[in-house]
């Protein structure tokens, strides 16, 4: 559905008629596409009190393809090495790097602060450490101009196993991701031969993928160069059969649900699956007291009972190829609940426990990662389906002041789903212009 205000306020009359009266100034994103494949200006890199990376950052974010200057004028982004900071008086070095040059980043630029894990053993440097998050949360709320701000802790020694992470974060396909904080292991990248099509040779099974956020993110993988397997109930037959012609990929019409949906999903893929992304999902909202078993049992069936039978029955069969990985989509409303969602919140957060808990035995036993999307507002036919008031509120309450495309959350699975992000697993990434709801 047309967000018609942020059509208003990309026109002079328009933007001047909103800043009189004090309304959100939301500004069009700008996402990836071949004529904007990257972001339009140099990076900066910065240090704030010495770095754990020593000189293994410089080659990481040269690999963004971004001109790495340590002074700018106008940067279009802005890395600030924070590694090294270990106690509360340290913190006055990210003040120091950030205060002059906070003003310059263009529009729609990106600031990524690159921290460490907090100490369980040492309270000064985790107090150091945990700062840092409230730091870059409050930022991306405060730069505005469709400018994102994110922290990513890195483990000390090698920037390496951050590169499709700064590659993505540090990019338009990013435009809808702020605030978050990606925690990333020590695991060393898979090799890539063609970054423009790092998914070349992979078999992906994409969910729920006939319409919506599904057929976004079967397109943007396809991009990426995989093979696609697009799933929709067979109801949904002839949207998915076109779906699927559109990018060349196959349909499996197939209830997620049915008992035998993990044999059939096998049976599909015959190489195995490098890429599984559980989209699927289904609302039917009540509030507690009127809600019959039947509308709750439904939706912890869909978006969560089946997500838990089919990623355990394709692990243990071994159709998840090793280099796997298994992508599950949560909701901001498994973060900060929603009324008159008991049922879609408990399975959405649901999702968040198992991508939690499976991750790292995933990854040591089967040497496959586990992460989730959690999108917020995102413009589509489940979201055009709500009243306009809650409509207009869902889409202004974040720092973006918009809804969210398919696209935004199609980019960040992709970015989970490249061989390049071994280290990215266990994590929960909100799609969702940092929403207001469960920050
Ligand atoms: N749109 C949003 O703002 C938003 C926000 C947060 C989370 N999500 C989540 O993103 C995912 C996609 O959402 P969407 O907005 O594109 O929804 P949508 O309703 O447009 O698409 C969902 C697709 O899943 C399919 N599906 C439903 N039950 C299925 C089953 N049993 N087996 C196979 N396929 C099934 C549907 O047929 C449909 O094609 C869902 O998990 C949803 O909960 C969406």
């Amino acid at each position: 559905m047309a967000d018609r205000y942020l059509h208003l306020t990309g026109t002079a009359p328009g933007r001047f008629l909103t800043r009189r009266l004090g309304l959100p100034q939301p500004v069009g994103l700008r996402r990836w596409s071949l004529a904007t494949p990257s972001l339009d200006g140099p990076l900066l890199h910065l240090t704030a009190g010495g770095s754990l990376l020593g000189d293994t950052l410089a080659p990481v974010l040269a690999a963004t393809g971004l001109e790495v200057v340590r002074r700018a004028d106008r940067p279009a982004g802005i890395v600030v090495d924070a590694t090294g900071i270990t106690t509360a008086a340290g913190l006055g070095g990210l003040h120091a790097a950030l205060h002059p040059v906070v003003r310059s980043l263009v529009t729609g630029g990106r600031i990524v602060v690159l921290g460490t894990h907090p100490s369980p053993e040492d309270h000064h440097q985790a107090a150091a450490q945990q700062a840092l998050e409230g730091f870059v949360r409050s930022l991306g709320k405060e730069i505005g101009r469709g400018a994102t701000a994110q922290l990513v802790r890195l483990a000390p020694g090698s920037a390496a196993p951050a590169e499709s992470t700064l590659r993505f974060l540090l990019s338009p396909r990013s435009a809808y991701v702020s605030g978050q904080v990606v925690e990333l292991t020590g695991a060393a990248p898979d090799p890539v031969a063609d970054w423009v099509a790092p998914l070349t040779g992979r078999t992906a099974l994409v969910t729920g993928a006939a319409r919506g956020i599904g057929a976004a993110v079967a397109s943007v993988l396809a991009r990426d160069g995989a093979q696609v397997i697009c799933l929709d109930v067979p109801q949904a037959g002839e949207e998915l059969g076109r779906t699927a012609d559109r990018l060349g990929a196959t349909a499996l019409p197939l209830d997620i649900t049915a008992p035998d949906a993990a044999e059939r999903i096998a049976a599909a893929v015959p190489g195995g699956l490098d890429v599984l992304v559980h989209n699927a999902g289904i609302t039917r909202d009540r509030r507690l007291a009127n809600m019959p078993a039947e509308r709750w049992a439904q939706v912890i069936e869909v978006n969560l009972d089946s997500v838990l039978r089919t990623t355990d029955a394709l692990l243990e069969a071994g159709t998840v190829n090793r280099g796997g990985r298994i992508v599950a989509t949560a909701s901001i409303a498994g973060i900060a609940g929603n009324n008159g969602q008991t049922n879609y919140a408990a399975s959405k957060a649901g999702v968040i426990g198992l991508v939690r808990s499976l991750a790292p035995r995933a990854a040591a036993g089967h040497g496959v990662t586990v992460n989730a999307v959690a999108p917020g507002f995102i413009e589509t036919k489940m979201t055009a389906a709500v009243p306009l008031l809650i409509r207009e509120a869902g889409r202004r309450m974040n720092s973006l002041s918009q809804g969210g495309l398919p696209i935004d959350v199609a980019e960040t699975t992709a970015w989970f789903a490249q061989p390049a992000s071994t280290a990215v697993n266990g994590q929960v990434v909100r799609v969702c212009g940092q929403s207001l709801l469960g920050a």
